[in-house]
């Protein structure tokens, strides 16, 4: 039966938790990468469907190919963190279903034969489990740095010339260096953003 976290948990993953734009040097190894994965990965998406895929961008030769799709602000930040994730998703997620959906095994056809749900879905999900991965990322003492400001076109074209992947934001991951908080924004008061009915 699940029990609510310790206080600490909370903080370490919401209350706490802070967008990070300064790394320490502490290299992001490839075990704590399949770590990660495998501790997102677990987050429910609609139908089992999974659409998110990563591309863990670490190392001089594979951040330069970054460089030139990243807006100006972004830029130096990025270079010098220890590891940046693509956080993308498949156009052909429905073709995993049969094995990850096996409860209905029509569901292929269901989004094959329809590109605007194909895509919702995908964004959708695929968005759920970019912030899986942020959250994964806070719960192993890891700092995420999501950023929209990039060329989605350019990384697309860069790293995703299969055309079948696509890429909706950027995250930089590592040790956090607080040096590199910018001050804590206010978050929305409990009637300003829900309603109970
Ligand atoms: C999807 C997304 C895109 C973002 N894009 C950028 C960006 O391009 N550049 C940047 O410096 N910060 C970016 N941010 C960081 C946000 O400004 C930051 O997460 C927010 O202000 C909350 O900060 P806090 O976690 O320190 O409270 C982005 C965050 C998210 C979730």
């Amino acid at each position: 039966m699940p029990t609510p976290l310790d206080r600490a948990a909370l903080e370490q993953v919401f209350f706490e938790a802070r967008t990070a734009h300064k790394f320490t040097d502490q290299p992001v190894t490839d075990e704590t990468l399949h770590a990660l994965v495998d501790l997102c990965k677990w987050g429910p998406t609609s139908l089992n469907c999974q659409p998110m895929r990563l591309v863990f961008v670490r190392g001089a030769e594979a951040k330069a190919r970054l460089k030139p799709s990243l807006s100006p602000n972004n830029a130096d930040k990025t270079m010098a963190a220890p590891v940046t994730a693509i956080v993308a998703w498949d156009t052909a997620f429905f073709d995993q279903l049969i094995t990850q959906f096996p409860a209905n095994p029509n569901m292929r056809e269901l989004f094959a034969g329809n590109a605007t749900l194909a895509q919702d879905t995908a964004f959708r999900n695929g968005s759920l489990q970019g912030a899986y991965l942020m959250l994964a990322a806070r719960m192993l003492g890891l700092a995420a740095g999501p950023m929209s400001g990039f060329d989605a076109d350019k990384v697309n074209a860069e790293f995703f010339a299969h055309g079948a992947w696509k890429t909706n934001f950027l995250v930089n991951l590592g040790y956090p260096d607080p040096a590199g908080y910018r001050p804590r924004g206010p978050r929305l008061a409990f009637d300003a953003m829900a309603r109970i009915v």
